[in-house]
């Protein structure tokens, strides 16, 4: 696949290296294209790296880790991105003392939605820190770490969950747009972990579906009166 990074900071430069590892093509885009091409230098695998304009045209697949800045900002024309699948890890910022206010109304992958409609925005990679990328592929097969997908096309899904698997994550399909909010939510619940509850950069949440207990001896799930 043809992958356009917008950003050459930690979650693109990372990923960017995975995917090239791969075999796929992998272009970094940056407001200071040098930045981009030093990245694409220390990536090697015949990485490229320029403007993030030439990014969004390069990809099939755009990585979007820009927090609160959006594509119609960062671009000067979100045209380039008509019918691409854009993944986006961003979270929100933290709280002092993780102290959150309401439940969000909105997710942020959703705002990023509004601002490109013509493409099709996929919540991936938000809920494990930088370090965890270091241990791909093998550790994160072993572990069967979750990478958590959302977005309303199945096709931009799809794309999503190969590009996860490839890496060495067990990809879980979580439906629409809109569990966006879900999955940052728990984003920011695996960061709590990390710095709130100092579990550190390599804990993170993954499912574990348990074999059917052989036996009821419990009396198993009646009906709630
Ligand atoms: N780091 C993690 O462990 C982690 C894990 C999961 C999710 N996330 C989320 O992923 C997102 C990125 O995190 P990160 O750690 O990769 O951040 P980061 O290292 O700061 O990278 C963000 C990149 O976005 C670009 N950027 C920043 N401000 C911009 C602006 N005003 N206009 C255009 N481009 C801008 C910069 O690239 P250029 O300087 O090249 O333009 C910057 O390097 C955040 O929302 C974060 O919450 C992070």
């Amino acid at each position: 696949m043809k992958l356009g990074l917008i950003g050459t900071g930690n979650m693109s430069r990372s990923l960017g290296i995975l995917w090239a590892e791969q075999g796929h093509e992998v272009f970094w885009g940056s407001r200071d294209p040098n930045k981009a091409k030093s990245v694409a230098e220390f990536a090697g695998h015949n990485t490229q790296g320029g403007t993030n304009d030439e990014a969004a045209e390069f990809g099939e697949v755009i990585f979007y880790s820009v927090r609160g800045v959006m594509p119609s900002t960062v671009l000067s024309s979100t045209n380039s991105l008509t019918n691409k699948v854009i993944l986006d890890c961003n979270n929100r910022e933290i709280p002092e003392g993780f102290a959150y206010g309401p439940l969000m109304a909105e997710s942020l992958a959703e705002q990023l939605a509004a601002d490109i409609p013509n493409a099709h925005v996929v919540k991936a990679f938000n809920t494990m820190a930088q370090e965890v990328l270091e241990l791909s592929p093998q550790p994160l097969k072993e572990h069967q770490v979750s990478v958590y997908i959302c977005g309303d096309d199945p096709g931009a899904r799809q794309t999503a969950m190969t590009l996860a698997s490839g890496i060495g994550f067990n990809p879980i399909d979580c439906g629409p747009l809109r569990s966006a909010r879900m999955l940052e939510t728990l984003g920011d619940f695996i960061r709590f972990m990390i710095m709130g509850m100092e579990l550190g950069p390599y804990a993170t949440i993954s499912v574990n579906v348990l074999p059917e207990a052989s036996q009821q001896r419990l009396g198993g799930r009646q009906s709630g009166s």
